[in-house]
This record gives C-alpha cells, sequence and structure tokens, in this order.
C-alpha cells in the first residue's frame, strides 16, 4: 500500500525540488565553514560534523514540504519512510566530509531519486565552486544548465583516473590498495579526491576517463550515476554485470576503457 499522493510526478518537479534542497544545504555547508562546526568520530578515521546533520535535515525538509509521502534515505538518519512509496530519495548531505574537515574545498551535496527502484534523477552540487550538475533520466547530463558528456580517451597511457578509500582500509585485506598500484603504473595519472560523487560527476564531465571504488554506499552513488549514464558513460561492478546502488563495487567509465578497466580490476592480487 502506499499513500493516497504517491501518483506519477512530471521529472521536472522532482529535478527542481532536488535543486532547491542541494543548493540550500549548499549554502548551509559553506556557512557552516566559514563560521566554524563541531567534529565527532564514528570511529578513528570516520567523521561526522554537525554540518552533515544540519545540511541532511534542511534537505529533508525540502523534500517533505513538496512530497511528503515519499521515502527519504539518508546516510546520517537512515530511511525515513511513513508507508512505502514507489519514490525513494537517497541523500548524502556531505560527501567529502574529511576535506570540509580540514578546510580543503573538494565536497559536495549528492540527492538521487528512484521510482520503482530506477535512479530517474541526480543532483551534486559543489558549493565551493558553484558547480551545479544535474540530470534526469532520458534527458542527459548538465554542469551549470551546459550539456556533458565523457571522454573519447582510448588508452590508459592517456587516461586520468580516480579512486577511493573506504573507513576501513585499516582492517581489511579488500582495501584498494592492490588495484591503485596496479592503475598507478598503466595510467597517465590517478587521483583520489575524497568525494565519490565528485568523481562520478567528473567522469560524466570529461574531466577524468574512469573512476573505481571497492566499497561504496547508495547515497555515494545514487546522484552520480544517473549523471554517469546520462553522460553516455558506462557503470558496472567489477564483474560488468549490472550496477546496483545497493551493491558496494562500482567501476564507471567513458565505455571505451570500461573493459580494460575491468580486466585490471579483475586480476588477482599479485602485482603485474
Ligand atoms: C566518502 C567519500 C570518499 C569515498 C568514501 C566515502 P563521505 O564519503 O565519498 O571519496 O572514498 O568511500 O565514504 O564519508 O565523505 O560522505
Ligand atoms: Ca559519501
Ligand atoms: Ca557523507
Amino acid at each position: 500500500m502506499s499513500l493516497p499522493d504517491d501518483q506519477d510526478i512530471p521529472l521536472d518537479a522532482l529535478l527542481s525540488v532536488a535543486i532547491d534542497a542541494a543548493r540550500n544545504a549548499g549554502a548551509m555547508l559553506i556557512e557552516c565553514s566559514r563560521i566554524g562546526f563541531r567534529i565527532e568520530h564514528k570511529q578513528t578515521i570516520n567523521l561526522v560534523t554537525d554540518a552533515d546533520h544540519r545540511a541532511e535535515q534542511r534537505i529533508i525538509d525540502v523534500i517533505h514540504d513538496a512530497f511528503p509521502a515519499h521515502s527519504v534515505l539518508a546516510e546520517e538518519r537512515g530511511l525515513t519512510e511513513q508507508l512505502p512509496s514507489r519514490y525513494k530519495w537517497i541523500i548524502d548531505p556531505l560527501d567529502g566530509t574529511t576535506n570540509f574537515a580540514h578546510g580543503f574545498p573538494a565536497y559536495c551535496v549528492s540527492i538521487g531519486v528512484e521510482c520503482e527502484g530506477r535512479g530517474i534523477i541526480g543532483v551534486v552540487y559543489d558549493p565551493t565552486r558553484n558547480e551545479l550538475f544535474t540530470a534526469q533520466i532520458g534527458r542527459g547530463a548538465y554542469l551549470n544548465g551546459i550539456p556533458i558528456s565523457v571522454s573519447t580517451t582510448d588508452h590508459l597511457d592517456h587516461a586520468l583516473l580516480v579512486t577511493g578509500f573506504a573507513y576501513d582500509i585499516r582492517e581489511t585485506p579488500n582495501n584498494n590498495l592492490d588495484h591503485f598500484v596496479r592503475f598507478a603504473l598503466k595510467v597517465q595519472g590517478l587521483r583520489r579526491t575524497g568525494s565519490a560523487a565528485l568523481d562520478l560527476c567528473y567522469v560524466a564531465a570529461g574531466r577524468f576517463d574512469g573512476f573505481w571504488e571497492v566499497t561504496l554506499s547508495p547515497w555515494d552513488m545514487a546522484a552520480g550515476v544517473v549523471l554517469l549514464r546520462e553522460a553516455g558513460g558506462t557503470v558496472t561492478d567489477f564483474t560488468g554485470a549490472p550496477h546496483s546502488i545497493y551493491g558496494r563495487e562500482l567501476v564507471a567509465s567513458n565505455g571505451v576503457l570500461h573493459q580494460t578497466m575491468l580486466d585490471l580490476l579483475q586480476k588477482d592480487t599479485a602485482l603485474s
């Protein structure tokens, strides 16, 4: 059973609420970075700030003002659902918390919308650069209103790739260091920005040619994968199977380099 107002909603209406929420939260993050914020430790190297919580509350308020019946999955608060809804908003209020806490300007707000389990809207807002990445299913991807598309780079020698490391890097052997070393010896350049949502948008915009990560969460990926697909990119798990934001692995690329990236990720851990 779903709530009575859980009807078909035009993509433009969803996008406009997502943009409003993302810009509101982005302004709050900039304000917090100016006036100061409190830091708590979830674990030794996993931080959360009161800016994360305040931005998340702001986003949920904007969504629920517009669509009170919709489900919301937010990083800090988890799932908020009255009755099952066809629509689920998936939120990372601050992707790049470690960067934010250090004053390193590489962080963003990420808001994705699913309808019946399919990603249909992606909005990622970088308030430090005033860069707003938006996509609606079937309608392309945009940066500040201008269409974006993935690169055409066709060889790793010319590729700039990006990856990231999860907070359990010290505890698990599946910590991505083997893949990192292998790729570092094959590519033109390899980066670690500290914001998976921006990494996906940067592949969508052709700034990076590919991105992989071993252990991500739905809120890191929900918006970015819609952007990536709409920009003409490819996203799968490490075996090449269809990607799900509820899985952990992600390989995103311009499409041309995808199989090459999969081949390197599927090698066993012995370096070669
Ligand atoms: C993290 C960032 C980082 C990625 C981590 C994520 P957070 O999210 O996206 O780039 O490597 O796996 O957990 O904690 O800054 O929202
Ligand atoms: Ca995140
Ligand atoms: Ca976060």
